[in-house]
């Protein structure tokens, strides 16, 4: 159990982040921070005071806490509008941004395209832990991913085992289900990775999906592992298609949960994790999602495995994808 876990970001995948958190008792205190709702400057004087007394963070907090005693937790929680209540945390889990959402003809943007908004709501991020927790453990979970992580890099420059970003868990989650779905076993049967940035190019490993501890090919043929993969890549979209209102938050909560566990219980789990590459896979001073150690530290070691070199190809298109959107965050931060 950690003294502090530090919740950036109030929205969905944060409310869930919290719930679980109190539930799991991963921490004696959780607080949130989320500046919503922003106060609107040409609104009337009244509704300016009303906003200002208004806190998402503090009402889902207070909410959750008032459940504690049904569920019998003792883990304190609470929110700020500022960034006060992340003090003192030793694991920051930052969701803050705005997601991807479904436009009224119900196309969406793609992650890249929430950069210019998410990256100055994340030079703010960056201040925020830099006041009141510069030794946390940072897990982040806002997208562009990659970008956003390489972006906490560049304005707070941790060790490398301390920034990670969450997308492997989640994509992986998704190939796992898809798999489990088709093969009908259960989902506890399949293991594989998805590996790369998070984007439509993200690289579903099928030389690493198992089913009970035999190669995939063996359950399911080649035209439906391909449409398996094809459909592991776009998994995202199709949950922000469904919903109208907004992007997952239920699974990249538990993927994330799943990554602070081994850090909380130091178990040294092997999770695909947005990791910082220094010359592991060919790939220098780019964050990008790669099977690692996780424990205490955060990343304790990445792990180079072998692919196959359709899956190299893959792998540094990916990569490709993310340098391009990182060579973007440069010449935005640089005007910051
Ligand atoms: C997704 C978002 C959270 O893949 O990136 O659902």
């Amino acid at each position: 159990m950690l003294n502090k876990i530090g919740l950036i970001g109030g929205g969905y995948i944060g409310g869930v982040l919290l719930q679980e958190i109190v539930k799991r008792r991963l921490a004696r205190e959780v607080g949130m921070s989320d500046p919503a709702p922003f106060v609107n400057p040409n609104d009337p004087p009244e509704q300016q005071a009303t906003q200002a007394k208004q806190s998402v963070a503090k009402g889902k907090a207070l909410d959750i806490a008032e459940g504690t005693p049904t569920i019998r937790s003792d883990v304190r929680c609470y929110g700020s509008k500022d960034y006060s209540a992340i003090e003192g945390a030793e694991l920051i889990i930052n969701t803050a941004g705005v997601p991807r959402k479904a436009r009224p003809d119900g196309t969406f943007p793609t992650r890249e395209e929430l950069l210019t908004i998410n990256l100055k709501v994340t030079n703010d991020v960056a201040k925020g832990i830099q006041k009141y927790c510069p030794d946390a453990i940072i897990l982040s979970i806002a997208n562009p991913l990659d970008a956003i992580v390489y972006t906490l890099n560049k304005r707070l420059n941790p060790a490398k085992s301390r920034l990670f970003g969450m997308a492997g868990q989640l994509d992986s989650g998704r190939y796992c289900y898809f798999v489990a779905e088709a093969a009908k076993v259960s989902v506890e049967n399949v293991s594989a990775m998805v590996l790369g940035g998070h984007g439509d190019d993200m690289v579903p490993v099928r030389s690493s999906c198992q089913v009970g501890g035999i190669p995939v090919e063996k359950f399911l043929d080649e035209a439906t592992l391909a449409a398996i993969e094809s459909r592991t890549r776009k998994a995202g979209g199709e949950v922000v298609g469904l919903l109208g209102f907004g992007s997952a938050f239920a699974s990249p909560a538990w993927a994330a949960l799943e990554m602070a566990e081994a850090v909380i219980f130091d178990k040294r789990k092997i999770i695909p994790v947005c990791a910082l590459l220094e010359g592991e896979y060919g790939v220098n001073g780019l964050y990008v999602g790669v099977p690692a150690i996780v424990g205490k530290n955060g990343v304790e070691e990445v792990i180079e495995m072998d692919l196959t070199a359709a899956e190299k190809a893959a792998f540094d298109h990916s990569v490709g994808a993310v340098r391009k959107t990182c060579d973007e965050v440069d010449g935005m931060l640089a005007k910051l």
